[in-house]
């Protein structure tokens, strides 16, 4: 595995998927079923622009899901989490959290002007201990990721087809710098 270490515990790992592709399956679920790309809410379950702007749709099972979404969902789930398993055992073995299980995997996209205020992702109703964020494209300008505490501050720019994990908790805390122009996608998780 391709995996480079950009601060401390927090790792990238590259070239694990055709980005392309899964951008292309996430818009061909969408349409199918008319899924709604709705505006991310935070951690209190609020919707603030001001803090966070971007629009999701989730891949977590859903009681009230048809058999078909369910399971095209879960295909897509299943590609992401052969992508990305081993890098997670990878990562986790390596700084020893001892996952017991993740959440289903929820697509963000971020147009011209659209971010995410800093914020931590641990709360005491979502108590995961690891954030994963894959990153399917790069073909836009601004959306850097920045850690308050890490990485001297710097804005760090995603590489299309990786995945980057660090810990939830809140010395980690970051954000997403507006997009300036293109859209911005990323795919993202939680391991407890
Ligand atoms: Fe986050």
């Amino acid at each position: 595995m391709e995996k480079e270490v950009i601060g401390e515990k927090i790792v990238v790992y590259k070239n694990l998927i055709d980005g392309e592709q899964i951008i292309k399956d996430a818009y061909a679920l969408s349409s199918k079923f008319q899924l709604k790309w709705t505006t991310g809410v935070i951690n209190e379950g609020v919707v603030d622009r001001n803090v966070k702007s971007c629009s999701i749709i989730n891949l977590h099972d859903n009681a009230a899901d048809s058999r078909d979404l369910y399971r095209e969902k879960n295909k897509i789930t299943r590609v992401l989490d052969e992508a990305f398993g081993p890098a997670m055992m990878d990562y986790a073995k390596t700084y020893g959290f001892r996952v017991k299980q993740k959440e289903g995997w929820e697509f963000m996209r971020y147009e011209e002007t659209e971010k995410f205020d800093f914020h931590t992702d641990q709360s005491e109703f979502h108590p995961c201990e690891i954030s994963m964020v894959v990153y399917p494209n790069s073909d836009y300008e601004g959306g850097q990721m920045q850690f308050f505490n890490y990485m001297d501050g710097y804005p760090w720019k995603p590489v299309a087809n990786s995945i980057i994990f660090f810990p939830s908790t809140a010395d980690y805390r970051h954000r997403v710098l507006p997009v300036t122009s293109g859209t911005r996608y990323s795919i993202i998780n939680f391991a407890f």
